[in-house]
């Protein structure tokens, strides 16, 4: 395994557990606001677990390639920027913008897998690989739930607010 190649490869798995920290805080913030919806609360929930299962799979990729945790960059890397810009959204408390926000984010994890997969095989670290593939799926699953269910969280927010005795935001 060359040292340079691998260095590219340590470098994405510390941004991507970094991300996925960074998701977690997002996820419980927006969870923990959501009052009226309950099915996006409740599939948030199950995607938090999902994301710290992520964080120790992608810990296992670090520590068996020989890196280290207390080496994580912290969330001022380049990545971090977007997520934070994405981060503020998601903790908007309007509803819309808060999965709105969540749906890019997710998106942004998707290509995350997407060059850590690629990286991996060029590698040949058929581990790493196939834990990225595993959380790929967990990511798109999220993308795609967020997506469908946008039309009826929008809908369901516009009822509300034109009700004046229901509270519509979160
Ligand atoms: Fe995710």
């Amino acid at each position: 395994m060359s040292t340079s190649m691998k260095d590219n490869l340590l470098d994405w798995l510390r941004d991507a557990h970094a991300m996925e920290q960074q998701a977690e805080h997002m996820l419980k913030a927006q969870a923990g606001r959501l009052e009226h919806y309950p099915a996006l609360r409740w599939r948030i929930e199950q995607h938090i677990e999902e994301t710290q299962s992520q964080q120790q799979l992608l810990d296992r990729c670090i520590t068996r390639l020989g890196g280290s945790a207390s080496t994580f960059k912290d969330l001022t890397g380049k990545l971090m920027a977007f997520g934070q810009a994405v981060g503020g959204m998601v903790m908007s408390d309007e509803v819309v913008k808060g999965a709105m926000a969540g749906y890019a984010f997710e998106n942004v994890e998707i290509a995350t897998y997407t060059v850590l997969i690629a990286a991996a095989a060029e590698l040949g670290d058929t581990e790493t690989q196939a834990a990225c593939e595993q959380i790929l799926a967990q990511e798109k699953a999220m993308a795609a739930w967020l997506l469908e269910h946008l039309p009826e969280v929008t809908q369901a927010f516009m009822r509300r607010s034109a009700d004046p005795e229901l509270t519509a935001k979160r």
